[in-house]
């Protein structure tokens, strides 16, 4: 059985002053309930206050992004081993870091394999535009993404990985998929691809998360969709009722 999912994805919001502030409020909370992983992915420079605040809890840590070379001239970046004593899970891939970052699916492939030799667990995003939607082309879209983040890995490393389809036209828009559209896709064409790769006991093993406005009132009905396995939430995670959002997950 695979164990649901929710990461809050903090992106450039709350210094590590504010996100030490915000997860004492929430921590215990949020450490209560039972049968669901948690997750913050703060800022890199937030990583360590976020670590040592959790320390006590079952909750995990994330990056949300890093540099696939161990160490070297890239001015700004960081490597796994830099961020691996602070997280387990490094999110790779966010289609804000693709449109804006320059962020390419081979940068990606070779990011999810630099996770993996550093124990680190990728959360490796993909998602079709709104033009790529209405064109109908969401499907070929998006199951190349996942082939391409994933080229190269074995079976057992594939099994490590986590997914996130989150649609960009549902990212903080308030426009969020339907529980039955992003099942489809998440069954369909991810778990799909991934089924293609490296065989079906791979696909139904591995996590796939739906992202784009997933708020309190809604969480539920994408849980209960038998192909989704949690969320990867934006702006839901930075509130108090972010709490609300994780016992609704679990149905
Ligand atoms: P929102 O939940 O704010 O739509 O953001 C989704 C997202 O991009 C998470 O990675």
């Amino acid at each position: 059985m695979r164990t649901p999912f929710v990461a809050g994805n903090w992106k450039m919001n709350m210094t590590a002053a504010e996100a030490v502030a915000f997860l004492r409020e929430i921590r215990r909370a949020l450490n209560q309930i039972e049968g669901i992983e948690i997750a913050f992915c703060p800022t890199a420079v937030a990583l360590p206050a976020v670590a040592d605040v959790l320390k006590a809890t079952k909750i995990g840590v994330g990056a949300q992004n890093m540099h696939y070379a161990d160490s070297g001239a890239y001015t700004g970046e960081l490597s796994a081993a830099m961020i691996k004593p602070f997280c387990q899970y490094v999110i790779l891939g966010h289609s804000e870091r693709r449109a804006y970052f320059g962020e390419t699916d081979e940068n990606v492939n070779k990011k999810v394999k630099a996770a993996l030799a550093h124990s680190l667990i990728p959360i490796v995003c993909v998602g079709e535009s709104l033009a790529q939607n209405e064109a109908g082309e969401t499907h070929a879209f998006v199951s190349g993404q996942v082939k391409a983040a994933f080229a190269g890995l074995t079976a057992a490393e594939m099994s490590q990985c986590v997914i996130a389809y989150e649609p960009i036209w549902a990212i903080g828009t308030g426009k969020s998929a339907s529980a039955a559209q992003a099942g489809s896709i998440v069954g369909m064409t991810v778990r799909g691809a991934v089924a293609e790769l490296f065989g079906e006991a791979t696909a139904q093993a591995i996590r796939i998360q739906y992202g784009g406005s997933v708020k309190p009132h809604n969480i539920a009905d994408y849980m209960r969709h038998p192909d989704i396995d949690g969320a990867l939430v934006g702006g839901a995670s930075l509130k108090p009722s972010f709490v609300e959002l994780v016992q609704n997950a679990v149905v």
